[in-house]
């Protein structure tokens, strides 16, 4: 079998300290293989997020190892830390707002913008994944004009200009009516299907978690099932 691109072992996150420490993850082992879609599900305050922002290089643990590619990440730090999490993920998360003001291809454009990508190829990615998600004519509005799904388009966009390897998501379609939603969803598992990126989707929806290839679920801070989802 193909080694694992994220290798997660006994990972714990605890808030606060003393009486007011919170354990929001208590032992967390898993693998996860590239090109699988996986979806996290369980309920709000069992550990979700902060499982995904661990995974995602975005926050450290308390304890616990977390390995990309066979590497320890514990070892990156400041630059190398960003660089690797720059072009190494795509993130479709809620709280990553679009900058309402800018326009569209500003916004998609940034992630290269932190990669020291030349402005001629930035924007003829940005332009590139723009066209890919159905968004070229908006490319000069500014994003607040745009509508819910054509915004989570965007963040799609700007979550492909680095060709990532793997796309966090974290409840994508959370604030989509049901057929944008299913929209936003397809253009995911497209790419899961078509690129090979690797899926890693935090969702309520058992609808979505269904169409992933693995779910696995979180009861306070720990892993309590994981299996593959029957076709
Ligand atoms: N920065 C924080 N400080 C203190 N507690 C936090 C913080 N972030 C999350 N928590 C707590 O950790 C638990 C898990 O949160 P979270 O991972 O956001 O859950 P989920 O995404 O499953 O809803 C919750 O009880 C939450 O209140
Ligand atoms: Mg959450």
């Amino acid at each position: 079998m193909k080694a694992p691109i994220i290798s997660v072992t006994d990972v714990r996150k605890s808030y606060g300290r003393g009486a007011n420490r919170f354990d929001a993850l208590r032992g967390v082992t898993l693998e996860i293989f590239e090109g699988e879609s996986v979806a996290i599900v369980g309920k709000s305050g069992s550990g979700k997020s902060t499982l995904m922002h661990v995974l995602a290089l975005l926050d450290q643990p308390t304890s616990g190892s977390i390995e990309l590619e066979g590497v320890d990440t514990t070892t990156l730090r400041g630059r190398a830390l960003n660089r690797t999490r720059n072009k190494t993920f795509g993130f479709v998360f809620q709280q990553f707002f679009l900058t309402a003001g800018s326009s569209v291809l500003d916004n998609v454009v940034l992630p290269m913008k932190i990669a020291g990508v030349g402005r001629a190829e930035r924007k003829r990615r940005g332009m590139a994944a723009l066209s890919q998600l159905e968004l070229a004519d908006k490319a000069r509005n500014k994003a607040v004009d745009l509508s819910g799904g054509q915004k989570q388009r965007s963040v799609i966009a700007r979550a492909l200009v680095n060709d990532p390897r793997i796309i966090f998501a974290d409840e994508p379609t959370g604030n989509l009516d049901t057929s944008t939603g299913g929209v936003v969803e397809d253009i995911l598992f497209e790419l899961n299907r078509e690129k090979g990126i690797t899926l890693i989707i935090v969702t309520h929806d058992e609808d979505l978690a269904a169409r992933c290839d693995r779910r696995i679920q979180i009861r306070d801070g720990l892993i309590i099932d994981d299996e593959a989802v029957a076709a």
